[in-house]
């Protein structure tokens, strides 16, 4: 039996995919079946496929109460829709079902582990702020498809199971794992109850911290320990943690949020923004007494404009593949920063209230939100490398390939090089060694008269600017972000994936990945290459 919330998501969906035309899809890049997307979430290969479910309001392009959409893709790349897994139908759940993961049951059953988000805080001090507990889901297999039965049991973690400084308000995003000796683990973000601040408001000042729970059978749990805890050095809490071995190190990705901007002196830029961040930490974990000791510093996963809440998962190949969300979340969050989007199936939208309460996208509905490329991850000379899960060249179609060109001091275009769905390969170096450094490379594509997306690279001091200023949006979002690529005495290798409102810059192998979106107008197809002093360059482009 599904709930009367479910089955409302359900029908709706249903109705509404149909109006939504595949041409206001990106190509390549995972959307929301209807309405709004964020986390990608139990990002798993189970019976012989991908399953990816996803932070999901179906009934219009905002955030509101979190479903958990579902996918499944035989490649990552091209996913088939399936019906909604989870509405918020329950008590401990109905204020949204919140970000999670899954795991394998020795039974062959697939479990989902998730914030359930409940009742607001009566405390005035807490406003607006849901109690949260952890949750599960198992698989059911029924004709013709699959149902996620909510545990009877459920919350099997709740506020009184925390140690006592752990906000139950500040409680989410298990991470499960399956421990070698066959126990489950699960680790979660837990903000502190700080003081009460003179403006009345909770002080989360101790920062956040992640906690790892235990069970036997992953039905019962207990407290196991404080894995890892910040002072509010790297922002106040640690959204959708992520903990799994590497190429022998043990990584922890997370996403801090309101960090305090950090600059790079070196290169006048930023390491990172204020605000939502995700970094990485390599350590040493020790499974006996389950300590996780940190190499050294934190590292921005990904330094573009729009990347949050990612996801690894090991496929059956033992790669480790990442998604993540491809939006800036301050951004995708509000509604009225949004008001100049125009790109198709991304009009800013009023929604209208339904009797039940629930947000509606008007007719024909909207959607607003993708996922990422996956990404295949490697840790390398104490870095982590990314790079699109090779699945992706299977659709690359009519190889271009210019060789060899020397652009000097001149803007360029290339017959069979432009469109909104496209990858590049760029490899540029200076024309002559020993010859001086030129000054700047840039690609500029989502090029009309009005508008380009700009990427360019400045050899001397070897930083890499990405730039969506003159994408065609006013709205006061972060247009500008720059980092500084390793030295190479300007040799620098760039693989750039365009899918209609987003690139993902790969640069020198993966070493670091900028994405973006941008709501330019779909005519805005021109790409071009321009060099200040002179450049040799080797170009492969591809249509996706
Ligand atoms: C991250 C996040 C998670 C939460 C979910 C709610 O974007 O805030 O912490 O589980 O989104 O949609």
């Amino acid at each position: 039996m599904i709930s009367k919330e479910l089955k409302k998501a359900r029908e709706y969906e249903e109705r509404e995919t149909a109006k939504i035309p595949e041409t206001d899809r990106p190509v390549f890049h995972f959307s929301p079946r209807t309405g709004w997307l964020n986390d990608p979430n139990g990002f798993s290969f189970y019976k012989g496929k991908y399953h990816l479910f996803y932070q999901y309001h179906p009934y219009s392009p905002y955030w509101g109460p979190m479903h958990w959409g579902h996918a499944v893709s035989s490649d990552m790349i091209k996913w088939e829709y399936l019906p909604a897994a989870m509405a918020p139908d329950t008590e401990y759940d109905g204020s949204g079902c919140f970000s999670g993961t899954a795991v394998t049951l020795p039974d062959g059953r697939q479990l989902l582990m998730y914030t359930g988000c409940g009742d607001s805080s009566e405390d005035p001090l807490r406003k607006g702020r849901w109690l949260q507990t952890q949750c599960l889901a198992v698989s059911k297999e029924i004709e013709n498809g699959v149902e996620f039965e909510k545990y009877e049991n459920n919350p099997v973690i709740k506020a009184d199971d925390l140690p006592e400084d752990c906000d139950p308000y500040e409680f989410r995003d298990p991470y499960i794992w399956q421990a070698a000796d066959g126990t489950y683990r699960f680790l979660a973000a837990a903000g502190r109850t700080g003081e009460i601040g003179e403006d009345g408001n909770y002080l989360h000042e101790k920062g956040t911290q992640l906690i790892l729970f235990r069970s036997n059978d992953c039905f019962e749990w207990e407290f196991d320990k404080v894995l890892f805890e910040d002072h509010r050095r790297i922002g106040v809490m640690w959204e959708c943690p992520n903990f799994f071995e590497l190429d022998g190190k043990q990584i922890l990705i997370a996403s801090p949020m309101d960090m305090h901007a950090e600059a790079d002196e070196a290169v006048g830029s930023v390491r990172f923004p204020q605000g939502s961040n995700v970094c990485c930490i390599a350590g040493e974990y020790d499974e006996e007494t389950e300590t996780f000791t940190p190499d050294g510093g934190y590292e921005p996963v990904d330094i573009g404009l729009d990347f949050y809440a990612p996801q690894v998962m090991e496929a059956p190949d033992g790669r480790h593949i990442m998604i993540g969300w491809m939006q800036d979340p301050k951004y995708g969050n509000f509604a009225d920063a949004r008001d100049d989007l125009t790109g198709p199936g991304l009009q800013y939208a009023v929604p209208v209230e339904d009797a039940d309460g629930y947000l509606h996208g008007p007719e024909g509905s909207h959607t607003f939100g993708q996922m990422t490329v996956p990404r295949e991850l490697k840790y390398r000379d104490g870095k982590l490398y990314q790079w699109p899960a090779r699945e992706l060249c299977e659709y690359r179609k009519n190889r271009l390939d210019y060789d060899g060109v020397l652009l000097k001091d001149e803007e360029r275009s290339f017959e069979g090089i432009s469109g909104r769905l496209i990858e590049l390969e760029v490899e540029i170096a200076p024309y002559e060694v020993g010859a001086p450094l030129y000054r700047e490379f840039t690609i500029d594509f989502a090029v009309d008269d009005e508008h380009f997306i700009r990427l360019s690279y400045k050899p001397a001091r070897s930083l890499i600017t990405i730039d969506r200023s003159r994408s065609g949006q006013c709205s006061e979002i972060t247009a500008r972000r720059s980092y500084r690529a390793k030295y190479s005495y300007g040799s620098l290798s760039l693989r750039i994936l365009i899918d209609k409102w987003s690139a993902e810059v790969f640069v020198n192998g993966g070493e670091q990945v900028m994405s973006l979106t941008y709501y330019t107008p779909p005519e805005a197809d021109g790409i071009r290459f321009a060099a200040e002093g002179s450049v040799m360059m080797d170009v492969t482009a591809y249509q996706l």
